[in-house]
């Protein structure tokens, strides 16, 4: 029997290359020797965006398309959407009850998520119900399947650190060892940041998205920063202090790539704006099938339709097995 992976993402439109590099090359990784379950979490996008949800659908479709087109596979894994698997928010129920409301309220997640909620519209002077609910609801999407380990980034620990809380608290209130308390797994390679330096994000407007066209990429990475000191193009430069390209070569590019650019660069022989140029062809040609897939799902929404269909009744039945167990084990009718 393969242990059970969970693990979602927000549906926040079009994702970008900290998701594929920070998360999704881990879940790649994973999908062959694990049984996977990869949520797209509507329902999380309501507890802030409860009042924008024009572009929602969309949203959803766009975040399996990245993921499809970064290679989740979905004969190996099922992709599901999470608000067509409505046992989730059953056992959210039988979560909310035995789940004490201090440890909601200092999760460190929920409070930033809190602060920036306040610091972007001064009306929202509280959190709903539901934003209260976060990690109770994300333990219910990783109990659903009972799963044994959650591959996500670091920002998600705290939450899945509540989650073995909660299956520890259940386990013991019913006397059973029936919840596995899960395990994140983080991956190790590391973070990129966003063009500016700082952490990449889509509302930091410095990220390069999956669905960028290549044009688009190499004109952003033009506007990286490099080393600062450098003034002129046969000045010597200093890779380590090249705050955002030399860190992406690092990335992107082989190692005999990357000692090259760093003696030319020390050495005085490379111009920074040469040197973006062919970092840009160099990133371009790494995302290249992978921006091949995603125009064939683009031009295919129907396929991305049916993935997500046969995904999420496949994920409902598993859910249900657990259920009904949970139900037996607490007892009711
Ligand atoms: N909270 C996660 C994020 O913001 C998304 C998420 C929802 C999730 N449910 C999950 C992640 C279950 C892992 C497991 O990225
Ligand atoms: Fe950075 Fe390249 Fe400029 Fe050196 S030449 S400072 S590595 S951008």
């Amino acid at each position: 029997m393969k242990q059970i992976i969970m693990s979602g993402m927000r549906p926040t439109g079009k994702l970008h290359l900290g998701h594929y590099l920070g998360v999704i090359q881990n879940w790649v990784q994973l999908q062959d020797q694990y049984e996977c379950y990869f949520e797209v979490a509507d329902w999380h996008a309501l507890t802030t965006k409860y009042d924008q949800t024009k572009d929602l659908k969309q949203d959803v479709k766009d975040v399996v398309i990245d993921w499809l087109a970064s290679g989740i596979d979905p004969e190996k894994s099922t992709i599901y959407v999470q608000s067509l698997v409505p046992e989730t928010a059953e056992l959210n129920i039988y979560l909310g009850m035995i789940t004490p409301q201090a440890w909601v309220e200092k999760d460190p997640t929920l409070k930033d998520m809190a602060r920036i909620l306040r610091s972007k519209d001064s009306n929202a002077q509280q959190i709903n119900y539901g934003l209260l609910g976060y990690p109770v609801l994300m333990s219910a999407d990783i109990l659903t399947f009972n799963a044994h380990a959650v591959p996500v980034g670091v920002d998600q620990v705290a939450h899945i650190e509540i989650t073995r809380d909660i299956a520890k608290r259940f386990n013991h209130l019913y006397n059973t060892d029936f919840f596995n308390e899960a395990k994140p797994i983080l991956n190790h390679c590391s973070l990129i940041c966003g063009l500016d330096g700082q952490k990449m994000g889509k509302s930091f407007h410095n990220d390069i998205k999956i669905s960028d066209t290549e044009e688009v990429t190499s004109k952003k990475i033009m506007s990286a920063i490099t080393d600062k000191s450098r003034l002129r193009k046969d000045d010597p430069g200093h890779p380590e202090d090249c705050e955002v390209a030399f860190k992406y070569w690092k990335i992107f590019a082989d190692e005999e790539t990357v000692k090259n650019v760093e003696c030319e660069c020390k050495a005085g022989k490379r111009g920074c704006a040469d040197c973006k140029r062919q970092l840009g062809a160099c990133i371009n040609e790494k995302l290249k099938e992978i921006r091949e897939k995603r125009r064939y799902y683009e031009a295919n929404p129907q396929e991305v339709d049916r993935i997500i269909a046969e995904g999420s009744q496949k994920a409902r039945i598993k859910a249900q097995e657990v259920l009904s167990e949970v139900k037996n084990i607490i007892g009711m009718y």
